[in-house]
């Protein structure tokens, strides 16, 4: 009996683990395609995206709009959930931060591998220096290479 409590410790205790690294784990232009994936499957089912695609706000502005959605009824795993508001929070910086000196149809007519974007987007961020951080290069990135042509903004 104690050998068994012993291993139900440690079964519970590796899942915390496990569930832990998954929550932190480092984010790669993967996740924003997945998040895009599951926005388009997920948060059409009570309204059109046109609301979501719309709204522009920060990480806290999205925390709070998730949370409100899951309270409606909205049914999202929890890694869905990190990869949509991730998503959702990148979709906004694009938004606002690359239609300053341009239109945003420039980036949205291009097509490109992720790296690709990450040399694009350090290229602009160079034009404007501390307009965007390292971690919102990445995310725009990701945002780019995830979109697809039905996006339309
Ligand atoms: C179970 C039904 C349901 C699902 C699924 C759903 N929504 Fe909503 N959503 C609503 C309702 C009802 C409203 C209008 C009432 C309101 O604003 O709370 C709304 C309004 C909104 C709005 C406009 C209001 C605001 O807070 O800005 C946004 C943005 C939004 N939803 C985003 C999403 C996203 C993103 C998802 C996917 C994660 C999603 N919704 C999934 C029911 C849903
Ligand atoms: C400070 C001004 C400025 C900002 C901010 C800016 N751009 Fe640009 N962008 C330009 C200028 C100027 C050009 C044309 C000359 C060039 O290509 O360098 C351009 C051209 C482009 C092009 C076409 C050339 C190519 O390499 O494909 C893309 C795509 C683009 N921008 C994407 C973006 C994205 C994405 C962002 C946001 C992260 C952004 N831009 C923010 C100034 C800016």
């Amino acid at each position: 009996m104690k050998k068994m409590g012993i291993l139900v410790f440690v079964v519970i205790l590796v899942s915390f683990v496990a569930a832990y690294a998954q929550e932190n784990e480092p984010l790669t232009f993967k996740d924003f395609i997945e998040g895009k994936e599951a926005f388009e499957e997920n948060c059409i089912e009570c309204h059109s995206l046109e609301w979501p695609l719309a709204k522009i706000t920060d990480r806290a502005g999205w925390e709070e709009t998730l949370t409100k959605m899951a309270n409606t009824g909205a049914v999202l795993s929890k890694k869905n959930r990190r990869q949509v508001l991730e998503y959702l929070v990148a979709k906004s910086t694009f938004q606002t931060k690359c239609s300053v000196c341009h239109g945003l149809e420039r980036p949205l007519e291009k097509n490109k591998e992720f790296q690709e974007w990450v040399t694009t987007v350090r290229r602009m961020a160079a034009k404007k220096p501390e307009h965007l951080t390292e971690e919102e290069i990445q995310a725009v990135s990701g945002f780019l290479t995830a979109k697809g042509e039905e996006t339309a903004l």
